[in-house]
């Protein structure tokens, strides 16, 4: 793992910023974890990697607390992880309404996956790209600006390219 590159993207900017305040506590890491699983549905390696390197803790230790508790995942169950911004920016521009009609569109709550395993519903709190509020990523596909319109048509894109493979 000591060669592992990380991914320059939103949700690993706001891994890495959640990491530089964690820092200044101390015992950050299980919470440096509950972090990424927010971002990511799952704790991904480079996320384990980074965590390791911010905080100065042993990559090894951070894979034996993952593993030890069960509440934590590495690998994401669906194919795609749906995660919606609740964040003060999205929420004022109406996150929530996105939320529920996500959550009616995919018939899941959130933390749950749907029966064929292509969509797992997530919340975070904030992407860093504010700019965009609100914010939904599906994997690492940014959507900003949404409408609740909006926010079906992305999903409905994404059921339609599962149907045509
Ligand atoms: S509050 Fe949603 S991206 Fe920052």
């Amino acid at each position: 793992m000591v060669n592992i590159k990380i991914p320059d993207n939103p949700q690993y900017q706001a891994l890495t910023l959640t990491l530089k305040t964690l820092k200044r506590k101390r015992g950050p890491t299980i919470e440096a974890l509950h972090r990424a699983q927010e971002i990511f549905g799952y704790i991904p390696e480079e996320a384990m990697y980074l965590i390791s390197k911010e905080l100065g803790v042993p990559v090894s230790t951070i894979y034996g607390i993952v593993t030890f508790y069960h509440f934590f995942r590495t690998e994401s169950i669906a194919k795609y992880l749906v995660n919606i911004c609740q964040g003060t920016a999205c929420h004022v521009k109406g996150a929530d309404k996105i939320l529920r009609i996500v959550s009616d569109e995919l018939g899941i709550k959130v933390g749950e996956t749907t029966p064929d395993n292509l969509f797992t519903l997530s919340t975070a709190r904030c992407f860093g790209c504010c700019g965009l509020a609100p914010v939904m990523i599906v994997n690492e596909d940014i959507y900003g600006n949404l409408t609740e319109e909006k926010a079906v048509e992305v999903l409905r894109e994404y059921k339609k390219k599962e149907e045509n493979n």
